[in-house]
């Protein structure tokens, strides 16, 4: 059965959620692959891009050292954005092929660095390294309340200076989860959890996340939709 559930909690099935990403690594891979809208016109998601990459450029012009974690990196579309200023950025992503592909494309850049591995783990282990930026974009709706609660515990203990989220949001009074959802446009079944701007700036209060700057990222040619947007919050630490 494919279902729209309007307002009430429920989960979302891992697994079948997993292997739609891992699927998605199999065929052609650009942007389109990673920013889902591919019902709009191929440069929408260079518009996209390039507009988020004006924000988080903004975000790091007075940084002295920049120094990355990406969770759900994706094919390291952020490495790509920001490789002329990193001192070091580490990607991780369930996808093995995502990861694959993003090793292959910096192979030679020692500053890159990319895991295979789940953003709900990250609480289980200790980064070698300290951050001072944390990126995550397009992935928290992917993932089930409880464990969005103990990624944000992770974030705090990670300590970066600021926190970079960007997620799909639902511009209703509630949440919208598409669960096993039978997409034409993806042809694929699809599920995902659309919450509200406020069910995320709860996670961010309740772990001492301060938002700085938050908005809507997308116009009617980028994806804006009238029941759903993306919203992005830069806060800090
Ligand atoms: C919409 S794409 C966004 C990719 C990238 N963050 C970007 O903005 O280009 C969502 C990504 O989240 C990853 N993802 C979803 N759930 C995840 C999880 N629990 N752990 C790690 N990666 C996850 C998917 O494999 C996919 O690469």
């Amino acid at each position: 059965m494919s279902t729209r559930v309007y307002d009430k909690k429920i989960d979302i099935n891992n697994e079948d959620t997993k292997s739609f990403w891992l699927n998605r690594a199999c065929g052609e891979v650009s942007l389109r692959t990673v920013l889902l809208g591919v019902d709009k016109a191929p440069e929408a998601q260079d518009k996209r891009n390039k507009k988020e990459a004006d924000i988080l450029n903004n975000i790091i012009s007075d940084f002295s050292e920049l120094k990355i974690l990406d969770i759900g990196c994706g094919i390291g579309r952020w490495a790509d954005n920001l490789k002329d200023k990193l001192d070091f950025y580490t990607g991780i992503d369930y996808s093995k092929g995502f990861i694959e592909y993003a090793k292959n494309r910096f192979a030679s850049n020692n500053k890159i660095e990319f895991y295979e591995m789940s953003a709900c783990d990250i609480d289980k282990i200790e980064f070698s390294k300290e951050y001072n930026l944390i990126i995550c974009t397009g992935v928290l709706m992917y993932i089930n309340d409880e464990d969005i609660s103990r990624i944000f515990q992770a974030f705090k203990r990670i300590s970066p200076e600021y926190v970079y989220i960007q997620e799909s949001i639902s511009l209703m009074d509630g949440r919208l989860t598409l669960d096993n959802f039978k997409s034409k446009a993806l042809k694929a079944n699809y599920s995902a959890i659309y919450r509200t701007k406020a069910e995320y700036e709860e996670y961010y209060k309740q772990n001492g996340f301060r938002v700085l700057k938050t908005d809507l990222l997308l116009d009617d040619e980028t994806g804006g939709r009238k029941e759903t947007n993306a919203q992005y919050w830069i806060l800090k630490g």
